[in-house]
C-alpha cells in the first residue's frame, strides 16, 4: 500500500516511523515533511491545504491512502474533497469529514455535541456581539476564574483564563470585536474546572473503536508548568492517575457516547479522535476534542503501539477495525522537546543541528527541521523530540535528558522536569 501522509511536525515523523515498520507499506510520502521524515520516506513539496495539488500527486503516484496529521486540512474539508471527486473517491482519507472536524473547528459545535449526547463537560454558554450583554450576565453568574474560548481555530491561543470579572468582560468584548479575527466572532464561556489533565486517543472507523495509549503533555514553556503556553514541551505515557477504573469511566461515559453520537448524527468520521480530559475528583470531563493526534503525544503513543499501524488504518478505511487487535507495549515512553530559544515568542531559524548521530537508546523525532546542503537546520520553534522507553518513567526520562544534552543548536532549550507531577 502506498501512503501519503500530510504534515511536517514531530507527530508526522512519529506516524511515518510507525508506518515504516509495517510489511503492508509500499511507498511512503510525506507532504511537506521535515528533515526527519525525509530520512525514512520521500518528502513532497506540497502544502497540506492545497487539495488540487494533493489530488494530482495522489493520482500520479498511485497512492492508496491519505493520512492527515494536522487539523487545518480536515477543518477545510480534505476528506469531502476526495470523497466527492469521482477520480479519488476510492482513495480513503484517514480523518473526519468536514462536519466531523467541527468537533475541533468550532468549540460551540463541540459543546452542543457533548450536551446532546450527555458527555460530561464544563457548563457553558456561547455569545456573539449581538448578545454581549447576556455574556456579561453569564459571567456574573459564574465564579472566578473565568474561561473564555474563541469558537474557531486560533493556533492554540484562543483560550483565556481570567481571574477578575471586569477584565473578563473587557476581554469578552475584545474577543467578539475581532481579537482572533473571525475565530472569535463567537465566544464560548465556560465554568472553570480544577483538576489534572490527560490526552486520550481513539481510532474509529465510525462503528467500532480502539483506545490508544493515554498520554500527558506539558504545555507551558517553563519548569513547574509556568510561563506561556506552547504546542507542547514533552509527554509521558502511560499516565499514573489514568488507572483502570478511571479509564473504564472514560470509555463508558465519553468514548462510547462520542462514537455513537457521531453515528447517530450522521457524521462521517474515520480517523483519530483526541479527547482532552480533566480529572476532577475521580471523574473525567471533556475539556476539548481535537480531530487528529496530539503533538508531542504521538511521539510517545506510537512507540507504545506494538500492532501494525497500517493494518489498523486499513481497518479504519474498510470499516473492519473491529476485527483488528491492538497490542500495547507496557513500558513507559516519554518524550522531551528541544525548542528554539525565545519560543513560543520570537525565535531564530536556520541554526545547524549537531550530535543527532551521537544519540543512542532514544528515538529522535524531528519536528521543525529542514535539510540544507547536507546539514540539518532548525526550521521552527519546536525542533526535535527525544523519545525513550523505560521500565519506569524516571528510567525513560533519564535516557531522554541524557540524549537531549548530546544534540546541539544555538539557543537550544528544553524542560528538565517533564513528568514531574506524575507518580
Ligand atoms: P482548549 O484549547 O480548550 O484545550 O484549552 C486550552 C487549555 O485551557 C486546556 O488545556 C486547559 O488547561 C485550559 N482549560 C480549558 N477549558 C478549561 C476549563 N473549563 N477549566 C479549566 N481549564 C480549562
Ligand atoms: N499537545 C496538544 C495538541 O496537540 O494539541
Amino acid at each position: 500500500m502506498n501512503i501519503l501522509l500530510l504534515g511536517s511536525g514531530g507527530r508526522e515523523h512519529a506516524l511515518a516511523w510507525k508506518m515504516k515498520q509495517s510489511e503492508k507499506l509500499g511507498n511512503l510520502y510525506v507532504a511537506p515533511g521535515n528533515a526527519g521524515t525525509n530520512l525514512i520516506a520521500k518528502n513532497v513539496d506540497i502544502k497540506v491545504t492545497d487539495f488540487q495539488a494533493i489530488k494530482n500527486f495522489v493520482l500520479d503516484n498511485e497512492i492508496n491512502m491519505i493520512v492527515v496529521g494536522p487539523e487545518d486540512p480536515l477543518v477545510e474539508g480534505v476528506y469531502d474533497f476526495f470523497k466527492q471527486d469521482a477520480d479519488t473517491s476510492h482513495i480513503p482519507v484517514i480523518g473526519p469529514s468536514k462536519l466531523g472536524a467541527q468537533l475541533e473547528g468550532s468549540k460551540d459545535f463541540a459543546k452542543r455535541f457533548m450536551q446532546k449526547h450527555n458527555i460530561p463537560t464544563a457548563r457553558y454558554a456561547s455569545f456573539t456581539l449581538d448578545n454581549v450583554d447576556e455574556g456579561y450576565a453569564f459571567l456574573e453568574s459564574l465564579k472566578s476564574p473565568y474561561v473564555l474560548k474563541a469558537d474557531g481555530l486560533a493556533a492554540g491561543k484562543g483560550v483565556l483564563i481570567i481571574e477578575d470579572l471586569e477584565e473578563a468582560k473587557r476581554e469578552l468584548k475584545a474577543m467578539l470585536s475581532g481579537m482572533f479575527g473571525k475565530s472569535s466572532k463567537t465566544v464560548v464561556i465556560e465554568e472553570f474546572l480544577s483538576g489534572i489533565e490527560c490526552s486520550v486517543f481513539v481510532l474509529t472507523d465510525g462503528n467500532s473503536y480502539k483506545i490508544l495509549p493515554v498520554a500527558k503533555d506539558y504545555k507551558r514553556i517553563g519548569e513547574g508548568d509556568t510561563g506561556l503556553n506552547t504546542g507542547g514541551m514533552g509527554a509521558v505515557s502511560p499516565v499514573s492517575f489514568a488507572d483502570g477504573e478511571f479509564m473504564r469511566k472514560v470509555e463508558e461515559r465519553i468514548v462510547v457516547p462520542t462514537v455513537d453520537g457521531l453515528k447517530k448524527d450522521g457524521i462521517d468520521y474515520k480517523g483519530f479522535i483526541f479527547i482532552g480530559l480533566i480529572k476532577v475528583g475521580d471523574e473525567p470531563l471533556v475539556i476539548e476534542y481535537n480531530v487528529r493526534m496530539g503533538d508531542p503525544e504521538t511521539e510517545v503513543v506510537m512507540p507504545r503501539i506494538e500492532s501494525d499501524l497500517v493494518d489498523l488504518l486499513e481497518g479504519v478505511a474498510t470499516g473492519t477495525l473491529n476485527n483488528k487487535s491492538l497490542k500495547i507495549d507496557d513500558r513507559y515512553a516519554v518524550t522531551v522537546m528541544l525548542v528554539s530559544g525565545g519560543y513560543p515568542g520570537d525565535y531564530e531559524k536556520n541554526k545547524e543541528i549537531t550530535g543527532l548521530n551521537d544519540v543512542s537508546d532514544s528515538i529522535v523525532f524531528h519536528a521543525g527541521t529542514k535539510d540544507s546542503d547536507g546539514k540539518t537546520l532548525t526550521n521552527g520553534g519546536r525542533v526535535i523530540a527525544v523519545t525513550s522507553y523505560g521500565k519506569t518513567k524516571d528510567e525513560a526520562l533519564a535516557l531522554s535528558f541524557d540524549n537531549a544534552e548530546k544534540i546541539g543548536f544555538d539557543k537550544k532549550y528544553f524542560r528538565r522536569d517533564i513528568g514531574f507531577d506524575l507518580k
